[in-house]
């Protein structure tokens, strides 16, 4: 299956994505994760870090090219979760370019829809395990011990974006230039719209219950 995940900052999208990755052995492609690690790698592609931290979007051509390379990759051929892409009309008419290309098409969209209201919580509250995408929340989801992962031990960062502040521009991005995204695969009939303010278990029967029908 190819499946793109759509929704505002905190939606939920990278908490679901672990899941729907295990579940049907899809690669995960999140472009902001990407454009994150090239800051912290300082390639030429962290030069977006001022764009990123001040919430706006980085040029459209080059995600597309991220993209187009990321989806070269062997693991990729079978079915693909992309998080945080397409994010504006331009993104989404190159992306069905690159995949008629290739003789495929996108099966579906999540919508993780859900009041702007509730997100600055989730958001000044989220924590992150950078090399596995695994997300915490001091108050939803807490670590068994504060700033370490479960899993590895490792220490848990949080993202310089996730201040009430950069949140209001993040919103407002999504609203003007990714919202008419939903609009676009709507006309298409690929649109399914979950309820994202239900706790982390009952969005993941969701979208269970999507990907399987
Ligand atoms: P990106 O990394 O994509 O950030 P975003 O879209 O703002 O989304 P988030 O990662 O904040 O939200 P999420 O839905 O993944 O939330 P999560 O599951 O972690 O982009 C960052 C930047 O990169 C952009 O601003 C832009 O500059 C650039 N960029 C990236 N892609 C681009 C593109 N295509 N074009 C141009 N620029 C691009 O959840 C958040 C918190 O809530 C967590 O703590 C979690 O534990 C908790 N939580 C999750 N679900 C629930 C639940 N159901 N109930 C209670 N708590 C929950
Ligand atoms: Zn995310
Ligand atoms: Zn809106």
């Amino acid at each position: 299956k190819r499946v793109i995940l759509i929704g505002p900052p905190g939606s939920g999208k990278g908490t679901q994505s672990p899941f729907i990755k295990d579940e049907y052995c899809l690669c995960h492609l999140a472009t902001g994760d990407m454009l994150r690690a090239a800051v912290a790698a300082k390639t030429p592609l962290g030069l977006n870090k001022e764009a990123m931290d001040k919430g706006e979007l980085v040029s459209d051509d080059l995600v597309v090219g991220i993209i187009d390379e990321a989806m070269k990759k062997p693991s990729c051929q079978k079915g693909f979760i992309l998080d945080g892409f397409p994010r504006t009309i331009m993104q989404a008419q190159k992306l069905d370019e690159m995949l008629e290309k290739r003789g495929a098409k996108i099966d579906k969209v999540l919508n993780f829809a859900i009041d702007d209201a509730i997100l600055e919580e989730r958001i000044t509250g989220r924590w992150i395990h950078p090399s596995s995408g695994r997300t915490y929340h001091t108050k939803f989801a807490p670590p068994k011990v504060l700033g370490v992962d479960d899993v590895t031990g490792e220490p848990l960062i949080q993202r310089k974006d996730d201040t009430a502040a950069v949140l209001k521009s993040r919103l407002e991005t999504f609203h003007k230039q990714t919202e008419p995204v939903i609009d676009y695969y709507s006309k298409k009939g690929i649109v399914a719209n979950l309820h994202a303010e239900k706790p982390p278990k009952d969005v993941t029967g969701e979208v269970e219950k999507v990907l399987s029908s």
